[in-house]
């Protein structure tokens, strides 16, 4: 007999009805973890649990997960509008029609679970609302991080904390690629093709090429660090498709790694929030999460520096994340105490980029000639663009050879207008790449 097998939680509730929508990757984690550790989650739930309907596109397809095909349907409101369902687990993805089902199923008084960050990061100001209108929960720990707990520790742990930082290595995919290409010095293009293969990148990789998926989570993470509603649109995001072998040898070189980042930081005048790759020093505590691998760094003014690593995806890492929630809801709801956790919703203005401040590494290709240093130094100079180092590589007779320089700490408009100003000199041949460094220098 299991641990605590055939024990009854006293006062036990009556079961609770619970609909799942989507039985893809997720939600088959979901079903998995519901099945496998049913005794156990009932015994810490204190509530007996039922999934009774599961929403999927095609009920008819083959399915690898032995389930009971009576549960499946294609009609949603077989979920939404029956009233004996008070838990609805949404695991469909995208934006429609999961943000429609979700918003239904709060308006009709059922308490929601979901993984989905592109509803989150879209209208989640506006359902949690509706959720503290009725008075139901909304839970997304699954849709940052996959199986690390973030969404809670941020909007339960940390809230003696005034958030002064969180950065995140939250995309896979990137992180797989740039992990990839710096052990072994491969190229952007091959490693994607490679990653595609092996099924770490989608057929369609711009969401988390370009940064859009790291930036939909960002979105998420700062909105509840710095209680302030902030839309994917005032994300700067740059992805890491300009990154070359070249770029993470000369970050090697100088004691970094590169890594796709999402930053936010509170400042006296607002908050930053920016996607975009970064030069993180080798000691740092996210300069060593490769892979696939997941981790967000946050920093608090009374905590001090936390970070929280592990599987940023999958069926059953984000399984217990969802699993988590629905335990969530129904110890609440056994309790009566639901949407016990308010957020206020401040108005925190956001810093343009143009004024944001970070350390830049620049790399050029200029024709070997004396006197290019000195007219680089004066275009950086004439904008107060401070160097901290240089190299130049290899001596070029007649091919431009690489210059790399690390800028000291300088506003994004400084940096913009020096760069044009490099741009016109005439023995600059091109502006390979420019990518910002945070977190301190290498020890
Ligand atoms: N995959 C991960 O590792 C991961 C990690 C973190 C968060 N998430 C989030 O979790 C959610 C689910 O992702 P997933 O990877 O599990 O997706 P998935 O494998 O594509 O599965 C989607 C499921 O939803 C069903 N579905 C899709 N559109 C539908 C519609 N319009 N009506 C009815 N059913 C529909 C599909 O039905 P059929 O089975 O009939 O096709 C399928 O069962 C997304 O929001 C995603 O961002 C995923």
């Amino acid at each position: 007999m299991k641990k605590g097998e055939g024990k009854q939680p006293k006062d036990m509730d009556k079961q609770v009805k619970i609909g799942l929508m989507g039985l893809g990757t997720v939600g088959a984690g979901v079903y998995k973890i519901l099945k496998e550790n049913r005794q156990v989650i009932f015994e810490r739930a204190g509530t007996e649990f039922e999934i009774t309907k599961i929403l999927v596109r095609d009920p008819a397809k083959p399915r690898s997960l032995q389930i009971d095909t009576g549960l499946l349907t294609a009609n949603p409101d077989d979920i939404l509008a029956d009233d004996d369902i008070s838990v609805v687990v949404e695991l469909i993805g995208g934006i429609e029609p999961a943000y429609q089902y979700i918003e239904a199923a709060l308006k009709n008084g059922k308490h929601v679970v979901t993984a989905n960050k592109a509803v989150i990061a879209a209208h989640g100001a506006r359902l949690i609302e509706t959720a503290a209108q009725k008075g139901v929960d909304l839970y997304y720990e699954g849709s940052v991080g996959g199986g690390i707990p973030i969404i809670k520790p941020l909007r339960e742990s940390l809230v003696g904390n005034q958030i002064e930082e969180i950065m995140g290595i939250v995309n896979g995919t990137t992180n797989y690629i740039l992990t990839k290409m710096s052990q072994e010095g491969a190229a952007f293009h091959d490693v994607l093709v490679d990653a595609q293969k092996l099924g770490y990148a989608e057929a369609e990789p711009a969401d988390d090429i370009e940064g859009y998926d790291a930036a939909n989570k960002l979105v998420i993470l700062a909105s509840l660090a710095f209680q302030t509603p902030l839309s994917v649109r005032q994300v700067y995001c740059e992805g890491i498709t300009r990154i070359t072998p070249d770029d993470i040898a000369f970050a090697d070189h100088f004691g970094y790694a590169v890594k796709l980042l999402a930053i936010a930081k509170r400042r006296s005048d607002g908050i930053e929030a920016r996607v975009h790759p970064t030069f993180l020093p080798k000691d740092h505590p996210l300069a060593s999460v490769n892979g696939v691998f997941n981790a967000i760094f946050v920093k608090g003014d009374a905590v001090g520096e936390l970070m929280f690593y592990g599987r940023g995806a999958g069926d059953l890492p984000t399984g217990s994340a969802v699993v988590a929630d629905i335990v969530d809801v129904l110890r609440n709801r056994k309790r009566g105490a639901h949407h016990r956790v308010e957020t206020l919703w401040e108005n925190v203005p956001l810093r343009p980029m143009e004024d944001v401040a970070t350390r830049y590494y620049v790399r050029l290709h200029a024709q070997d000639k004396p006197g290019v240093l000195a007219q680089v130094a004066a275009s950086f100079g004439a904008e107060a663009v401070s160097i901290e180092s240089m190299l130049q590589q290899g001596r070029g007779k007649d091919q431009p050879v690489p210059i790399v320089f690390i800028t000291h700490e300088v506003k994004e408009k400084q940096m913009q207008a020096s760069l044009e100003r490099i741009g016109t000199l005439p023995s600059i041949k091109d502006i390979a790449n420019v990518i910002r460094v945070e977190g301190g220098r290498p020890l």
